[in-house]
């Protein structure tokens, strides 16, 4: 059976995700007998339509037609921004198609109105890719820990920040040439003032603050400090310490039922998991009632690890 998807977008998690869709293509046919058809692809720019990464027939400049459509049963929003995604999202909802996102800004502002839509139409909202990159942190605790009360979740969930603390550490690289690298390598939002500012990482907190503990917070209520202020010498003191210095995400559900959440650079001792989470690794250690401490990592930025997640998503609602 063929399931029909449209990509709204063709920048770096959009490639990501076609690749990841169409090179492997006979490999998740054979695990789901699903086959995947990108049949609808959203964008404007005419060097990423010549790019030859996709069939030209396959771009159209008009939303309305892909709506229209009644074969495309997943939209996946990669336009990245809050407008027009937040409007195609909701209106791809309203039109009975599942949407897919790792757009975590839109998420976490708006998380409650998404899912409400999305049940009220009869259809999912899927957004794995929005935290941790690969890392299928939403399933493990949407599915694999569903029997457990989770107390506390801790992670480095932003690629671009965690690039530069651990370049400037063990290269020395000042810290403006580090962030060049991480835009140069795809890490960074458009506006990296999200990465280095902790913005970006508040948005994944709220996300995964909403999934472990079924409480909203939004970003904005989330304490907040970035790395911008953060010089060599502070990264060398944590290691006097036995520590590394690491943008840490934090959430921890009191017995009160409030929540305790920061984003904020913090000194991790060396024996933790996260102090060996490098460059745009993330990692996230999730305490749980039952199955105690749980730690993933992987990739958190970049096209292909994205695109991984946005793929598992995709073909999971196929
Ligand atoms: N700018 C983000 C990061 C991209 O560096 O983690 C992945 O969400």
């Amino acid at each position: 059976m063929t399931t029909k998807v449209a990509l709204l977008g063709f920048g770096i998690v959009g490639k990501g995700t076609y690749r990841a869709l169409t090179q492997n293509a006979a490999e998740i046919e054979r695990k789901t007998g699903k086959r995947i058809e990108v049949a609808r692809i959203l964008e404007k720019n005419p060097a990423v339509i010549e790019s030859g990464l996709a069939p030209k027939e396959l771009f159209t400049q008009d939303f309305e037609s892909i709506l229209a459509d009644p074969e495309i049963k997943i939209v996946a929003e990669i336009i990245g921004g809050t407008e027009p995604a937040t409007t195609f999202m909701l209106r791809a909802l309203k039109a009975g198609k599942h949407v897919v996102t790792p757009n975590k800004a839109v998420i976490a502002a708006n998380y409650d109105m998404f899912r409400r839509t999305a049940a009220e139409n009869g259809v999912q909202i899927r957004y794995e890719a929005s935290v941790g990159g690969a890392i299928p942190v939403i399933e493990t605790i949407r599915k694999s820990l569903v029997a457990n009360r989770i107390t506390k979740i801790q992670g480095i969930v932003n690629g671009t920040t965690n690039y530069i603390l651990t370049k400037m550490e063990e290269e020395g690289l000042p810290y403006e040439t580090a962030l060049k690298q991480a835009q140069a390598n795809g890490f960074a939002e458009q506006d990296p003032t999200a990465d280095v500012e902790g913005i970006d990482s508040a948005n994944k907190l709220s996300i995964l603050i909403a999934e472990c503990f079924g409480v909203y917070i939004h970003p904005r209520d989330i304490d907040r400090t970035g790395i911008t202020q953060i010089t060599r010498d502070d990264l060398r003191l944590a290691t006097q310490h036995s520590c590394k210095l690491k943008l840490l995400a934090s959430a921890e559900f009191k017995e009160d039922g409030s929540v305790e959440a920061f984003v904020r650079p913090t000194e991790v001792s060396s024996e933790s998991p996260l102090a060996a989470v490098r460059n745009e690794f993330n990692g996230i250690l999730i305490s749980c009632n039952m199955a105690d401490k749980i730690f993933l990592s992987g990739r958190g930025a970049g096209m292909d690890p994205t695109g991984s997640a946005m793929a598992a998503d995709i073909i999971s609602l196929a």
